[in-house]
């Protein structure tokens, strides 16, 4: 999928050092439960490249790597995640990226890309994103996308998270 400045792809190997980069940035993990070990992240990142369907259960059910479409650069991924919240299946619509590239719109627009291919593609009614309260950058990316903040509920782990949804403008 394209978008004015950035490809959206589905995650390869070679993204692998790329999403350790990512995972092992304290800035990234903030609001996110700290910086997660490495070779899992290395493990798991080959598996998602290599057989996406055994590890994702639904269609569309997936992540995504995000690049410039002038260079190529690697910045972040973006995903489309079923999750159980609350005992309700959800859609979550989920945004992570390097610092370097952060401040640019990025985040949003790829968001944006895969919030249309989740209603207009995957023929999804509804999304939801997950946000600790204090993570504002998060919270922007979501209103900026027309997402309104839903509640404030307990997540496992005994933290609190803000739920933010979106739903498709089709009838
Ligand atoms: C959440 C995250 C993706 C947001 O990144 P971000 O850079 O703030 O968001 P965007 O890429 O949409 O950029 C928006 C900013 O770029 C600015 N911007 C600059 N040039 C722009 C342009 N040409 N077009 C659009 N916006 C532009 C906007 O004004 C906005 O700044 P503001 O929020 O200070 O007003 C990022 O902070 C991140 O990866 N955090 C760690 C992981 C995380 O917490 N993910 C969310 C889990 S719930």
């Amino acid at each position: 999928m394209k978008t004015k400045r950035l490809n959206l792809r589905p995650i390869e190997i070679n993204d692998a050092e790329k999403i350790v980069e990512l995972w092992s940035d304290p800035r990234v993990t903030e609001h996110l439960g700290g910086p997660k070990d490495p070779q899992r992240i290395r493990d798991f990142t080959i598996e998602i490249a290599t057989d996406p369907e055994a590890v994702f259960a639904e269609e569309g059910d997936r992540w995504w790597s995000v690049c410039l479409g002038n260079t190529g650069d690697w910045i972040g991924k973006c995903g489309l995640l079923a999750k159980d919240v609350e005992g309700v299946s959800e859609i979550e619509l989920s945004y992570f990226f390097l610092p370097a590239a952060w401040g640019s719109g990025y985040a949003t627009e790829a968001a944006a890309c895969l919030a249309d291919h989740a209603f207009n593609e995957l023929g999804h009614s509804s999304l939801i994103a997950i946000i600790d309260p204090d993570n504002r950058r998060s919270a922007r990316v979501a209103e900026r996308l027309g997402m309104a903040l839903e509640k404030t509920i307990p997540r496992p782990g005994g933290v609190t998270k803000c739920i933010y949804r979106l739903l498709s403008a089709a009838p």
